[in-house]
């Protein structure tokens, strides 16, 4: 944790979807004092700015990321491109959010790593799941003993395909955007945190492409870590699903089972159900992505970040976001993903993938070269 700050000049790098939200709750948030904003697309960037009434404006992060006002740096540029602004941000001594995953290449995102620690500058990982009650309610009873020592974990994600479809038509540098790197890093984050202190020490894992190789993407990868105190961990992610289907995000079950009790997840939304004669848009929807089909179904509260009302996000981002910034001024002890957790959580969806190339188990850790022989 670095210094406490009484006032935070931020600087936000991506003013697309997540941009966007974080950047209005700066705006309302009373310790943020100045905020900076870029994007490399001048028009969508300058939007922001006026709805955010932000300070500066750039297309150029290196310019931005340099001001003296700032002290922090949220980095929310698509998937492929974090590395270069994290970097920038770090040699300035800013204090970071970074969206997840940290990096999409197994070597940037260990530079990534490095320079943080190096640095000693405090980064998080926008893992925002861990902000929901429900989890933090299951967490606090794991930790305290409550079903006994964890023996295995059962995961599974299901993904309407209009996420992959809007996450791979920004870039055709796909090879490393899969359903785990993606996507699943947010439901093996969710489980690693939970069975906290284990360590993973084999992966074998499948995966399928029928649907979605066109798109330069794989449809779903099914794997089983084994963890050094023996326990077992299955991670399983389609994010194939039809437009049609009514989940319009993510829907998650996770099953605990310790020794004296488990716990069973249900996280689907099927619970919240929305039919109209109405069509319904996409649940993920950056700037340049057109739809092209009409939904009438939707499980609602599927879209991780949150919902909105009166033009305001409510939901988990709303508490990621201004816990981060009440960490930044006050030192308080949160639930974030730290650059570590980050780290980890690339090497176990790439070794997952690697896994499913080779058609063999990988034993853990493994080698960062390991991944480009
Ligand atoms: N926490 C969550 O629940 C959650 C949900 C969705 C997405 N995400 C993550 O958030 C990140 C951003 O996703 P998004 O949905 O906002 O994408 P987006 O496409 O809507 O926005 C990304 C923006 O970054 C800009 N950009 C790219 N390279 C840049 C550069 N070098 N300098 C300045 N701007 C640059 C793009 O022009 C774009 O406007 C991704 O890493 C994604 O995986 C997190």
């Amino acid at each position: 944790m670095s210094q406490k700050k009484n006032e935070i000049g931020l600087a936000i790098v991506g003013c697309g979807t997540i941009g966007r939200i974080r950047a209005k709750l700066a705006h309302d948030y009373p310790a943020v004092t100045w905020l900076g904003l870029c994007d490399i697309k001048e028009e969508l960037g300058k939007k922001l700015v006026a709805d955010t009434k932000a300070d500066f404006f750039t297309t150029d992060y290196r310019e931005l990321l340099k001001r003296p006002e700032i002290n922090a740096t949220i980095i929310a540029t698509d998937e492929n491109h974090h590395v270069g602004p994290t970097l920038a941000a770090v040699e300035q001594g800013h204090d970071l959010f970074i969206e997840k995953p940290l990096a999409t290449d197994a070597r940037e995102s260990l530079k990534v790593l490095s320079a943080i620690k190096e640095s000693e500058v405090d980064a998080v990982i926008g893992y925002t799941n861990r902000f929901r009650r429900r989890f933090l309610a299951l967490k606090q009873r794991i930790i305290s003993g409550q079903i006994g020592d964890v023996t295995s974990v059962v995961t599974r994600a299901f993904m309407n395909r209009m996420v992959p479809l809007a996450t791979t038509r920004r870039t055709d540098q796909r090879q490393n955007l899969t359903p785990m790197v993606v996507s699943g890093t947010h439901g093996l984050d969710m489980s690693m945190w939970l069975m906290e202190g284990k360590t993973p020490v084999s992966v074998y894992a499948q995966s399928v492409d029928r649907a979605l190789s066109k798109y330069g993407t794989k449809d779903a990868t099914f794997g089983v870590f084994t963890m050094d105190d023996g326990t077992i961990f299955s991670m399983n992610i389609s994010w194939a699903l039809p437009i049609v289907w009514p989940g319009a995000v993510y829907g998650l079950e996770i099953g605990i089972v310790g020794t004296k009790g488990v716990i069973d997840v249900e996280d689907t939304h099927r619970d919240l159900v929305m039919a109209s004669e109405i069509p319904q848009g996409a649940g993920y929807k950056p700037d340049g992505f057109e739809p092209e089909f009409q939904r009438h179904v939707d499980f609602l509260t599927s879209y991780p970040p949150g919902d909105i009302y009166i033009n305001q996000i409510w939901g988990p981002i709303r508490e990621e976001t201004n816990t981060w910034f009440a960490r930044l001024c006050s030192g308080l002890d949160s639930p974030h993903a730290t650059a570590n957790d980050g780290h980890r959580n690339l090497v176990l969806t790439m070794a997952m993938d690697l896994s499913a190339k080779q058609g063999k188990v990988i034993r853990l850790p493994i080698e960062i070269d390991d991944f480009y022989k």
